[in-house]
């Protein structure tokens, strides 16, 4: 289990292990990483601010929504830092199609959507705060290792927040059995032959 100062990583149970190979990649790649990484926390920061447009009534869900939105853009602006550190540019990145394939798991009902997008929140994040770990465990670079250390618990707080927005719109039983559903999904995706990315590739090519 990777720790960082005082902060140790621990997979959810509901998490399922993705390729073993990708954080060496990662380490081979890491400003591909670093880039994707500013990448992600800007689009954690839209899809945040999009429930706001999307469920307006739904008043719990807008303010804890908007504060993600919030905290994710100072996200983005510490990655930002980190890339000026480095000597990079924040620039355009083709998208992997994680994402994308994450949400094409949804259902249409509207209660069944909401739920399903708390869900695939829920594990996006997760998924974020273990690759964290793992890269924290590994790189040597002062910089990213604190850049690593601070964020994955703000991921880890963000995985609990979408978990508890979920139960409070369906009935817990039933948000445990689809986590488990789309967890498996999740991880199958992770697995597809990708370019490299905070979340995809580093599985078989
Ligand atoms: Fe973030
Ligand atoms: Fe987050």
């Amino acid at each position: 289990m990777p720790t960082v100062g005082t902060v140790t990583y621990e997979r959810p149970a509901w998490l399922l292990p993705g390729p073993p190979g990708w954080v060496d990649a990662a380490c081979d790649h890491l400003d591909a990483i670093v880039l994707d990484h500013a990448h992600c926390e800007k689009k954690a920061a839209s899809t945040a601010l999009g429930y706001l447009f999307r469920y307006p009534k739904e008043t719990r869900i807008v303010h804890a929504m908007s504060r993600l939105a919030r905290e994710e853009l100072v996200h983005f602006e510490r990655v930002l830092g980190v890339l000026a550190d480095r000597g990079q540019r924040f620039e355009r990145q083709k998208p992997s199609a994680y994402g994308a394939e994450l949400f094409r798991a949804i259902r249409t009902g509207p209660r069944e959507k909401l739920v399903d997008e708390l869900l695939t929140g829920a594990l996006i994040e997760a998924r974020s705060c273990e690759r964290f770990g793992q890269l924290a465990s590994r790189v040597t670079d002062a910089t990213l290792r604190a850049l690593y250390g601070e964020l994955g618990p703000s991921e880890a707080r963000h995985t609990t927040l979408y978990l508890d927005l979920a139960r409070s719109v369906e009935d817990p039983a039933q948000v445990e059995d689809r986590l488990s559903t789309l967890a498996a999904h999740e991880a199958a995706t992770l697995f597809a032959p990708a370019e490299l990315r905070l979340h995809a590739g580093g599985g078989p090519t």
